[in-house]
């Protein structure tokens, strides 16, 4: 008899356990939650890149996740899910480096409505960069490499979880909007070879977590401006081939954790340069 009763036990706490365990998404394949499938069709035919959907966007496999480990060629093509609940997940990531995509920038992906990344390094893409993304929780966005036109939306500066803005090597005209200077936890804010004009906008000041800098191959305008010696944390600075005028603010040398600086060919000032002797990590200089 005692023994039957703890036999009964053990098999009701089986019982339990594994009910239990299948109510968990860790439990069953992660499923794609239903509007973001319709989202991700739109955004597909979009950006020009065929998925498939036969398959759940969710579940890692080839197609939605690449596997190769081709670290030289910088391709990429990933989907990544998260936040999920006991029936379905979010996209959080997109990643699609180097794949030949050749539409533009789709409005859908503010219906994404856990993106934190969207990489879209060297492809083809053209279009303007959507105001509806102003509402993405977007941690790290990179554009580097394409064909967008069009001026930087304001309403980026909306965006105030960024981390990472990187708009490199595309066909931005326009300034660079003052909202910029919202962006409390931007670390690099990278705007090389692009068509911006105008001066720097005075609110950049305010980007006390700033490691990393790149004006350069910009017609951008204006003096040099004092408010760069607030960036405490810059580690590279480029403004190569602008339009900006000296000389450098008095106390630009307070920037410590410099280590590259790239500065050639601005004009007015008395053309000297700052003393640098409390730069220590200074380890690449081009003037
Ligand atoms: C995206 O969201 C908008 C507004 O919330 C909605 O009107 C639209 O139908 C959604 N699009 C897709 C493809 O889910
Ligand atoms: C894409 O996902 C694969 C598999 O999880 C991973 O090995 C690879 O590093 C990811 N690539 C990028 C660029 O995140
Ligand atoms: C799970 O999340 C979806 C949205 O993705 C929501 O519609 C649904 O009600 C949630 N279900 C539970 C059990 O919380
Ligand atoms: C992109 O195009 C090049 C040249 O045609 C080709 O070699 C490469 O494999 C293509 N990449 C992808 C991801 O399709
Ligand atoms: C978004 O930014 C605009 C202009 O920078 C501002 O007027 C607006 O209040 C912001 N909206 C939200 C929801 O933060
Ligand atoms: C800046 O970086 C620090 C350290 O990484 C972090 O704690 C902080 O939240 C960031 N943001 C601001 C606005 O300082
Ligand atoms: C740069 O922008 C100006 C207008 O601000 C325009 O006249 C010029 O054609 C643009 N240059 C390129 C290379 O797009
Ligand atoms: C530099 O930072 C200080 C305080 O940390 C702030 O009061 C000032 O406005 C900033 N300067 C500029 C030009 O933004
Ligand atoms: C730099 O010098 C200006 C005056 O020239 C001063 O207002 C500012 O506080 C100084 N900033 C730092 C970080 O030393």
């Amino acid at each position: 008899m005692k023994c039957s009763h703890g036999v009964l036990q053990w098999f009701l706490f089986l019982c339990i356990l594994v009910w239990s365990c299948c109510e968990t998404p860790l439990c069953q394949a992660q499923r794609l939650d239903p509007l973001e499938v319709e989202a991700l069709k739109k955004i597909g035919s979009t950006l020009g890149k065929q998925w498939d959907f036969t398959v759940d966007p969710c579940s890692g496999t080839s197609g939605w996740v690449d596997h190769t480990t081709d670290e030289d060629s910088m391709r990429a093509a990933n989907v990544t899910c998260g936040n999920c609940n006991a029936t379905y997940c979010h996209i959080t990531s997109i990643i699609l480096k180097r794949q030949n995509l050749t539409g533009s920038l789709p409005d859908e992906l503010a219906n994404l409505t856990s993106l934190q990344s969207i990489i879209l390094t060297r492809n083809y893409l053209g279009g303007t960069i959507p105001v509806a993304w102003k509402s993405l929780p977007l941690v790290h966005l990179s554009l580097q490499g394409n064909r967008i036109s069009g001026s930087i939306p304001e309403e980026l500066g909306n965006i105030t979880t960024l981390n990472e803005l990187v708009l490199d090597d595309n066909l931005l005209q326009g300034s660079i909007p003052s909202s910029i200077g919202k962006l409390r936890n931007l670390e690099r804010l990278l705007l090389t070879a692009n068509n911006l004009t105008g001066g720097l906008p005075k609110t950049l000041g305010n980007l006390k977590n700033l490691t990393q800098f790149r004006l350069d191959s910009n017609p951008i305008s204006g003096k040099i401006p004092s408010f760069i010696v607030n960036w405490s944390k810059i580690q590279l600075l480029e403004m190569q081939g602008t339009s900006l005028e000296g000389p450098f603010p008095p106390n630009f040398s307070t920037l410590e954790t410099l280590s590259e600086l790239r500065v050639t060919d601005w004009k007015g000032g008395d053309g000297k340069f700052p003393p640098l002797e409390n730069m220590k990590g200074l380890v690449r200089l081009c003037v």
